[in-house]
């Protein structure tokens, strides 16, 4: 078996008939995957001895007695206790953490951003990333933050984990690689990641400049929505969330170890790289999803369903039916309700909802809500198309209509956004946003009739 020198190759198993390269499917599978044989040991967890000399390791995403439990048994060359020395703390002053209340920022208000622009300085996964809102307090496991993330330079013997948080990854541009300790994944715009809380990885470019979406779930871990009566399928459907295959590195380099924990960076540095899983099973690993594979339900006579119809993913809270975070997908899809006004309706919400564009145009917004651009309307603050939006659906001749070329999502949280000083007075912020509901005009005059 090959051992890599370049600190970019990790060694992979093949893949098994009937699943992509390198990926295994299915959504919280209790997965095997080995990348030597004979290392993962079989019928027990942990054995006198292991094969190869590996150790054997627990990775737990929940509590022991969480129904279900979450957990990972790794099979690695050193135990994670030679991947964490002493920790000196280190400064990462634009990504925040919950609670992170400016005084001098106002959040109420209905906000839009244009795309953060690239910048000329040289930027990794730890120093790209700009935090936009937070939500919740992560020191009580509760909300998230959101970020953008601008990036052109790869992680080199440099690795990361968060104590802090789950985060799903929504590349706009460029494609990244996941180095992790449980495999390999690629992802580019029009697919999502989910890296688990406590999982250490290291970010690469593949192609870059990188830009694209993150959303810090400091609660519990994202699952599959119930569909109701919408029965067993449609939506997102368990197969086409794919994990690694077991993917390893024997790498004997100082290193450093970069660790979000409680709000606050910590690095420590290490002789070897800490990718060293030979061989794990269990239902605790990251994944990637296409966001093409995502089957869309919704009105096939009369009016617009609640946008929770589109929810790709939910993190729950404690109380059933209101999440810490929903995931939301907004993309091609043909509309054909009857006597409707077919984009989404004025509304004001409990919930706090940021979306960002991935590409094209969206239905409630034709203009200034541009690729890589995002939105705020937090909580119960009230919004809805614009008067161009708006004019054209109460106009349209409602044949059956193609909405294409379009890819939005939301983050959607039980609890209020503020903004960072970053969102408010370095970001791209537009300033007439408020504006585009301003020629809405009255058009009840006392007299009965459709206007
Ligand atoms: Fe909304």
């Amino acid at each position: 078996m090959n051992r890599p020198t370049d600190p970019h190759q990790m060694t992979q198993a093949s893949s098994t008939i009937g699943t992509h390269a390198g990926y295994m499917p299915g959504f919280g599978n209790d997965f095997e995957t080995e990348a030597l044989p004979g290392a993962l040991p079989q019928g027990m967890n942990s054995p006198q001895r292991c094969n190869y000399g590996l150790y054997g390791e627990q990775l737990s995403g929940t509590a022991f007695t969480a129904n279900p439990p979450e957990r990972t048994w790794c099979y690695r060359i050193r135990p994670s206790v030679k991947h964490s020395h002493r920790y000196e703390k280190v400064d990462l002053p634009l990504w925040k953490s919950a609670p992170c209340v400016d005084p001098d920022v106002i959040s109420l208000g209905q906000y839009r951003w244009d795309a953060v622009p690239h910048s000329d300085e040289g930027l990794t996964w730890l120093s790209g990333m700009r935090t936009m809102t937070t939500a919740g307090d992560v020191n009580t496991q509760v909300g998230m933050a959101s970020h953008i993330y601008l990036i052109t330079d790869s992680m080199v013997d440099e690795y990361f984990f968060s104590a802090d948080s789950e985060l799903l990854v929504v590349p706009q541009e460029g494609r990244l690689r996941f180095a992790t300790e449980l495999g390999i994944i690629d992802l580019e715009p029009k697919e999502i990641a989910i890296l688990p809380r406590g999982l250490v990885y290291r970010v690469e470019v593949l192609d870059g400049p990188a830009r694209g979406f993150v959303c810090e779930n400091y609660g519990q871990k994202f699952e599959l929505p119930g569909r109701g009566p919408i029965g067993a399928n449609c939506m997102a459907n368990p197969r086409d969330f794919k994990a690694p295959v077991a993917a390893f590195e024997d790498r004997e380099v100082p290193s450093t170890v970069t660790v979000k924990w409680c709000g606050q960076f910590h690095k420590t540095q290490i002789d070897q790289s800490p990718l060293d899983v030979v061989a794990w099973h269990g239902n605790y690993a990251p994944y990637k999803y296409d966001l093409r594979t995502y089957c869309p339900v919704g009105a096939i006579l009369f009016d617009h369903p609640d946008p929770s119809i589109f929810t790709v993913l939910t993190a729950p809270s404690g109380q059933p039916g209101t999440a810490n975070i929903d995931f939301v997908l907004f993309r091609e899809r043909w509309m054909v309700a009857e006597d409707t006004f077919r984009p989404p309706w004025y509304h004001k919400n409990i919930m706090s909802e940021l979306m960002g564009n991935i590409y094209g145009q969206y239905d409630a917004k034709p203009q200034g809500f541009v690729p890589g651009g995002m939105s705020l309307h937090n909580m119960m603050l009230p919004h809805g198309p614009d008067r161009e939006a708006f004019d054209k659906a109460s106009n349209a001749n409602l044949g059956p209509d193609k909405l294409d070329n379009t890819m939005s999502f939301m983050f959607e949280t039980r609890f209020p956004q503020h903004l960072t000083p970053f969102a408010a007075n370095e970001a791209p912020l537009q300033d007439d946003y408020i504006d585009c509901w301003t020629s809405l005009e009255k058009k009840f005059d006392g007299t009965a009739g459709k206007k």
